[in-house]
């Protein structure tokens, strides 16, 4: 096991009816917020009625801005930025997904940022400045951003979809009611789910050994999320399979997980660009490319993946024969995705292979080759998406 600090400053207020509660949670902090969200989802359910309420009961003031758009983009961060200098406000309050809670706190990075806050997610570096204060109150299990220290925005006059991370930008508390997640087209909910089980992926398959604890933890968390979203394939109104997949959902990228071991990330690097050129979900982006990601490393990790067949997918037999359990395995994985609607090929998504050597140059471009369980260049980008369109 690798040395690790853990720090999670994020307060979970989990729970039905704890949407009431984020004006009386927002008060000690005593300051006019950003009331920043969506295209309209929580004005249909009547979540922007209920948390404007409790704003407005606890005597916080607000100014708002909604807009954001899923993979959010610069434009709307820039306003965002403009709108709490002119107004002295104090903290972005996101009610949405990871696409507003991200645009949220590229918003509190840019506001005492002198510069462009775009150069921060080119150069990586860590703000000068404290960013404001962000707290969220969560619409969709998905991206984990509810208290991850991490914000994804696509600049689109560049094409590039580019991660920023910061301790500093973990939120202060984040609402998790899984209630609000009724109203989830079922689509999304597979696209969520596709995502948790990605961020689980990334720290599972590991070079590091002695990590038993945390192999456990994240084999019993996919587990928990598949049983889960079995359930609301049939049902999306289920109340304790959507508290299952959030508190899983929040677990599978808050870090606990990934402390102590070698991480990943080469799926999240080779899909971000996926989601820049195509505009496709990045749930759905990662249910292509992860099977073809582990077709190819796997050969050369047949420990790794032999575990994974068994102790997630459930498939039986002797790890003397591993090729076996590992190809049973990434096939389970890939039925449980069409179970829930999710694509598996490139050409459900309607990429073309003349844009392979341009998104694989991208995806190597920020940091070089990417992934940690194997090292990719834009040649092994190349030939996994093209293994992802079998
Ligand atoms: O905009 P509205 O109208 O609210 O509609 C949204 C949006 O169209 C809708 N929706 C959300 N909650 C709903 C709802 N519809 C009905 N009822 C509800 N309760 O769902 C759509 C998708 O929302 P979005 O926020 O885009 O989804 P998600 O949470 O999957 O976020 C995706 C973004 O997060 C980034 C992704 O790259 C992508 O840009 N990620 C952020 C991470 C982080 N910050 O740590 C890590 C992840 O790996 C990921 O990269
Ligand atoms: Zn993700």
């Amino acid at each position: 096991m690798l040395n690790f600090v853990y720090d999670n400053k994020t307060t979970l207020i989990f729970g039905k009816g704890t949407q009431h509660e984020a004006g009386a949670l927002l008060k000690p902090f005593g300051k006019k917020v950003l009331l920043h969200y969506g295209g309209g989802s929580i004005r249909r359910s009547g979540l922007y009625d209920a948390v404007t309420a409790s704003l407005k009961a606890a005597g916080v003031e607000y100014e708002e801005l909604g807009g954001v758009q899923p993979n959010p983009t610069l434009p709307l961060v820039y306003e965002g930025i403009r709108l709490c200098r002119e107004h002295g406000l104090g903290l972005v309050l996101a009610v949405g997904g990871g696409s507003v809670i991200d645009s949220a706190k590229a918003i509190a990075l840019g506001v005492p940022h002198e510069g462009d806050v775009w150069d921060l997610y080119l150069s990586k570096q860590q703000p000068q400045a404290d960013p404001l204060p962000v707290a969220t109150v969560l619409t969709i299990p998905a991206a984990g951003s509810e208290s991850s220290p991490n914000t994804v925005i696509t600049n689109e006059e560049t094409r590039r979809k580019l991660r920023y991370g910061s301790p500093k930008l973990r939120p202060v508390f984040s609402i998790i009611n899984p209630e609000l997640f009724f109203t989830l087209p079922h689509h999304q909910m597979a696209n969520g789910v596709s995502d948790m089980m990605s961020h689980i992926f990334e720290r599972y398959f590991t070079r590091t050994l002695h990590t038993d604890l945390s192999d456990g933890l994240c084999e019993t968390t996919l587990r928990t999320i598949m049983r889960n979203a079995r359930i609301l394939n049939g049902n999306l109104h289920d109340y304790d399979a959507w508290a299952e997949i959030a508190f899983s959902g929040n677990l599978a990228h808050n870090n606990l997980l990934g402390v102590g071991r070698e991480q990943d990330w080469g799926c999240h690097a080779m899909e971000h660009e996926l989601s820049a050129l195509y505009h496709v979900d990045h749930g759905a982006g990662l249910a292509v490319v992860t099977p073809a990601w582990m077709k190819y490393v796997s050969p050369k990790h047949q420990g790794m993946f032999a575990q994974f067949a068994v102790k997630v997918m459930g498939v039986e037999g002797s790890f003397r024969e591993p090729d076996a359990l590992i190809r049973e395995g990434i096939s389970r994985l890939e039925r449980f995705y069409r179970e829930l609607g999710l694509p598996t090929t490139m050409e459900e998504l309607n990429i073309k292979s003349g844009d392979f050597p341009l998104m694989a140059e991208q995806a190597i471009s920020v940091r070089g080759p990417i992934g940690g369980l194997e090292k990719l260049d834009a040649r092994d980008v190349q030939a996994i998406y093209r293994l992802a369109c079998e």
